[in-house]
Formats: C-alpha cells, structure tokens, sequence
C-alpha cells in the first residue's frame, strides 16, 4: 500500500486518557495517520484543542448527522486505549449507544485489526463480567494488553501503562491484513 495507514484511536473516561497524546506521538512516529474517537464521557478528559493541532483531526464523539461528509478516513487498524470496564463489557454485549461502540461492534464485522489497552481497578476487574468480556474479545481476535489492574483509590498505575503496546500488538496484524 502506498497510503498512509490511518489508525483510530479510541479514547475512554479513565484516568489516564489525559496521557493519550503519547500513542498518537508513537503512532504518527511509526508513520500513522491518527484520528481519535472518545466515548462522550472521556471526551471530559481530552485537551481537544492539543489533540486535533496534534492529528489535524476534529475527535469525533457524536453520531454524524445523515448527510454530513465523514470526518475521518477509514480506519487500517484500530486502538483502544485506555479502554474502560464500561466499554469493553458494552462492546462484547454487541451495545452501540456511543460512537466509539458502533464503530467497535462494527470493527470485528469489517476484520479490522484491533488492540485493547484495558485500564482498570482489581475491583472491577474481580466483576465476572470483565473475564468473561476479555475471552470473547480474544475469541473475536481483538489483541488484548497486558496491563495488570491496579489496587482501587491508589491513585492507578500510569507508570507501568504502555501506550506503545497497542502499535507493537497490532503490528504483525497489520502486515498480514487483506485491506492494506
Ligand atoms: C476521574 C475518573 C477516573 C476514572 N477512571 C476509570 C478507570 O481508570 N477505568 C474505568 O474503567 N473507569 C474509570 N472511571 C469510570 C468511567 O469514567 C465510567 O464508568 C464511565 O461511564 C465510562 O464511560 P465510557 O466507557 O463510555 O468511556 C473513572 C471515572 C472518573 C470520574
């Protein structure tokens, strides 16, 4: 392919999506075009205006009205990071009341690559429903990060989350995919 690959970055409302800047650096260093998608809760937690001069990209959150051209270039590969407990159980109960959850439920449909950077507490993390999310997701061959959970009210772990891991996750995917 001789385009720049484009990656969707979707952004959820955890802590550390303030920190989001950091995979789009690596991305766009890695030779990506980026577009960031955050759910309407972690849209609060973006610096909009230094996230679109740094994509030259408006972040999408809400559904396009009918008609209206899209923002955005088809997505290559998608990232999810941070990725919240919300989220990832909506996305695996095939829910798509957000933008960012239509375009995931859609994702697997379409065999678009895709990489999840969970960020969450051992408190959530204990919720049967969270293992059982993560399964599916690897059984739909969505790649899954390896951040361990961090002890709820301790502040979290930003120290030890790697943004990168979502570009090095995706790309043996990427190599191997029919769409580039
Ligand atoms: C300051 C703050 C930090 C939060 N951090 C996390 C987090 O790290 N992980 C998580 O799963 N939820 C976190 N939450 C809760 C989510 O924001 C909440 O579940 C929200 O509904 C998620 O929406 P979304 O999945 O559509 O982004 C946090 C909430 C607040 C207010």
């Amino acid at each position: 392919m001789t385009t720049q690959p484009f990656l969707y970055v979707v952004v959820c409302a955890a802590g550390i999506a303030d920190d989001a800047h950091k995979l789009i650096t690596a991305a766009q260093d890695k030779g990506w075009g980026v577009g960031v998608v955050a759910t309407p809760q972690g849209l609060s937690f973006l610096d909009t205006e230094a996230i679109e001069a740094q994509t030259g990209y408006p972040i999408r959150s809400a559904w396009r009205s009918p008609g209206d051209p899209r923002p955005l270039p088809p997505a290559d590969a998608i990232a999810v990071a941070p990725a919240t407990f919300n989220t990832i159980n909506k996305w695996t109960a095939g829910i798509a009341d957000t933008l960012a959850l239509g375009i995931l439920c859609e994702a697997y449909g379409m065999g678009i690559p895709t990489a999840v950077l969970p960020y969450v507490n051992t408190a959530m993390a204990a919720h049967p429903a969270y293992g059982r999310s993560l399964d599916q997701l690897r059984g739909m061959g969505v790649l899954i990060g390896s951040y361990e959970p961090h002890w709820p009210k301790t502040g979290g772990g930003a120290d030890r989350f790697c943004w990168e891991e979502a570009l090095e996750l995706l790309e043996d995917k990427i190599a191997d995919s029919p769409r580039r």
